[in-house]
């Protein structure tokens, strides 16, 4: 069977129609995310906090990222899979290059995603245009967090909202085909989502994006420590995981997550 292709991803920002997404790292929870609808399983850096117990993601190597993701892709068949690149692995472009073919040609990747705005527009040009596509990622950058001073809403002020709306433009020229914003108040995100064509997808970032991700721990209520404010705790509504990834996907497509209190 064939996966999910950009394609349809495209389409379904056109026919407006939810696209559910949530992380996995390993064969079995590909598989229960697969069976649950889930449209796009993001193999996200976040595994170095939720799987190997770092502070942050700083610490995933490319080796790390690989290995995840041939588990991901295994345990898969339709759902469209997308690895994050790791700090520092797409520092300049022969090093993007390189480690975003590793991705895609080891792990079994379909999209590689990366932080950063309009800086890294060139890197995501030689990405593209040697077939690899790419996913950026705007707003509250994880692998910024010490420059940025903790993990925190992004783009509240007017230049700050404005440089956003600049950077994503900027990297969908480059030849960006999706977008992650990730923690911005939701008006910015309704705004990003209608000025560029190609799908957005939100985490932290109102319900007018045209999809939605969590950190799978984080919505399963494992993650130990204060949930994020824009997450919920799924499983503690269906009491079992495939019920609560099927809730999630339900919940997105009918625009039922997230919620007012989710937003910023
Ligand atoms: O690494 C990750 O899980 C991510 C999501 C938070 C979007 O980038």
């Amino acid at each position: 069977m064939s996966r999910t292709t950009l394609t349809s991803l495209r389409k379904m920002k056109v026919e407006q129609k939810k696209i559910a997404v949530l992380t996995a790292y390993d064969a079995s929870f590909s598989h229960v995310l697969e069976q649950a609808g889930v449209d796009i399983i993001l193999v996200g850096d976040s595994l170095g906090m939720v799987i190997q117990g770092q502070e942050s993601t700083l610490p995933v190597t490319v080796d790390d990222m690989v290995y995840h993701t041939r588990n991901v892709v295994r345990g898969s068949e339709k759902v469209f899979v997308i690895a994050d690149m790791p700090f520092m692995s797409y520092a300049n472009t022969k090093q993007a290059i390189h480690n975003a073919a590793r991705l895609m040609a080891e792990g079994g990747a379909q999209m590689v995603k990366l932080e950063g705005g309009a800086v890294v527009a060139d890197t995501v040009k030689q990405l593209v245009e040697r077939g690899i596509p790419v996913c950026a990622h705007l707003g509250l950058l994880p692998q910024s967090v010490h420059r940025l001073g903790g993990y925190r809403v992004q783009g509240r002020d007017t230049n700050d909202a404005e440089q956003l709306v600049t950077d994503a433009k900027a990297l969908q020229d480059a030849g960006a085909d999706m977008l992650v914003l990730e923690c911005v108040p939701a008006e910015l995100a309704e705004r990003v989502t209608a000025t560029v064509t190609i799908p957005v997808i939100g985490i932290g970032a109102g319900v007018a994006c045209d999809g939605q991700v969590l950190v799978l721990y984080d919505m399963l209520g494992l993650t130990p420590g204060k949930r994020p404010r824009f997450s919920h705790d799924f499983l503690a509504d269906t009491g079992a995981i495939p019920a609560a990834i099927a809730k999630y996907v339900q919940d997105v497509k009918s625009g039922q997550f997230p919620q007012l209190e989710q937003h910023y």
